[in-house]
């Protein structure tokens, strides 16, 4: 075990630029938002400064209107398509233009009510939990414009889950016409058959193109979208964000916070049901320009066990779905469904593992008392990297890595699960 500790910290010094880290040389040589999130909660293990500055770098670089961007290119690097010359956001430090998936407020949390330095802790979470706040409300107000009680994202890449076959429809409405000429270069690093496909490429850069025609004014993007696309794994992490940022505001005597955080979160709750569906026993997106549910069972529409969301027969069913899946593979969880004819075990998003995914399911299920199923994903994802190594994704067939390699938030959810495997033997 300490092998693994070892392993893991190595590659989060390695990808550590300072004041913030890297998901992985080569590939993705900038700051990304739920990556640094996410690592943060690896770094507490090593050094719990170090884990507050990631945050507070990331949130350095929260736009005026609230929103905290998807990528920070702290550096010049032309090993990434699209850069900032692409995203033109008019920035101090160049941005991109769009967020992720808010694990924020989850994550100040976490940090804080396990921190071993209380002081440290203190000093550091206050201003955190108000430029949280400011990002939620951001989202209330720019991706819920008629307050349905859930936001939309914009661009596939909002949902971290970039190629998900959920988006193959929605996508299929925004043309690829009139894109500006580009060369990619995520596939001279990766294997072109584990990333998306160029139709999908040109499409996303027309979103881009379109947001930056607007001037990336948030006020006006969602309508003007042809993709808004009600994501049940963005609205759960948010969910639980908002639950969590609450709760924290609460102990630090934010009231004001507080109040608005458990406000939008109870609005959640209720919307949340309208994705619901029985026959693939999980939550479904919604085409917000069609005004229908996507057919299609992804591991978004399990991310709700994160935040607990619907009563004990809904959380049941998605572990009973998550155990079904898990039997038609050798790990779990993949990103879809393996029974459908769609899934691709190595491409991305379509089929593969991602423990970071893992890692906020399996603290849902042992959340809400599903303990035996959360220890077989827990054991997968070290069964993973033991055969593996510290991959991007794998392959749930056959465990096969794919992607980048040496994966910071990948290390990162390992020292998590290794860290919560001795205290609960200290606690027996
Ligand atoms: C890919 C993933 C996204 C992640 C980023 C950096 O774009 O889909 O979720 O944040 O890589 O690791």
């Amino acid at each position: 075990m300490t092998g693994e500790f070892d392993r893991a910290i190595a590659i989060l010094n390695e990808n550590d630029r300072g004041g913030y880290t890297v998901p992985t040389k080569g590939l993705y040589p900038f700051q990304w938002n739920w990556d640094s999130c996410l690592t943060a909660l690896g770094q507490r293990h090593i050094d719990e400064g170090r884990a507050w500055t990631e945050i507070e770098t990331l949130l350095d670089h929260q736009w005026p209107d609230g929103m905290v961007p998807h990528i920070i290119f702290h550096e010049d690097d032309d090993g990434y398509f699209p850069g900032p010359a692409t995203w033109r956001t008019g920035r101090p430090v160049p941005t991109s233009g769009i967020t992720q998936p808010p694990v924020l407020g989850f994550v100040l949390r976490r940090l804080f009510e396990q921190a071993h330095d209380r002081d440290l802790a203190h000093n550091r979470v206050r201003a955190l939990v108000a430029k949280a706040a400011a990002w939620h409300r951001w989202f209330a107000d720019c991706r819920d414009p008629e307050a349905t009680g859930l936001v939309a994202i914009l661009h596939p890449w909002e949902s971290g889950r970039d190629n998900a076959i959920d988006w193959d429809g929605p996508l299929a409405a925004v043309p690829r016409d009139g894109v500006t000429a580009y060369v990619r270069r995520d596939t001279e690093h990766v294997d072109p058959a584990e990333r998306p496909t160029m139709e999908e490429y040109d499409r996303y850069l027309w979103l881009v193109e379109r947001f930056r025609s607007m001037g990336w004014d948030n006020t006006k993007l969602h309508d003007a979208s042809p993709f808004q696309v009600v994501d049940p794994g963005v609205n759960a992490i948010l969910l639980r964000s908002e639950e969590d940022l609450a709760a924290l505001a609460e102990d630090l005597g934010e009231t004001v916070i507080a109040a608005a955080a458990r406000e939008r979160a109870a609005r959640m709750r209720a919307a949340f049901d309208t994705l619901w569906s029985d026959a693939a026993g999980l939550y479904l997106a919604y085409d917000r320009v069609s005004g229908r549910l996507i057919d299609s069972p992804s591991v978004g529409g399990l991310l709700p066990v994160f935040a607990g969301s619907g009563n004990a027969d809904r959380l049941s069913a998605m572990a009973a779905t998550c155990e079904r899946w898990r039997s038609g593979v050798s790990v779990g969880v993949p990103s879809h469904d393996p029974t459908d004819d769609r899934f691709e075990p190595r491409r991305y998003w379509r089929g593969p593992c991602w423990l970071i995914v893992n890692y906020m399911i399996a603290d849902g299920l042992r959340r809400h008392g599903f303990e035996g199923q959360a220890s077989v994903i827990v054991n997968d994802s070290l069964d993973l990297i033991r055969h593996s190594g510290f991959a991007e994704y794998y392959d749930p067939t056959d465990r096969t890595a794919c992607g980048g390699c040496r994966f910071t938030w990948t290390a990162a959810m390992v020292l998590e699960f290794l860290a919560a495997s001795v205290t609960n033997a200290e606690d027996i």
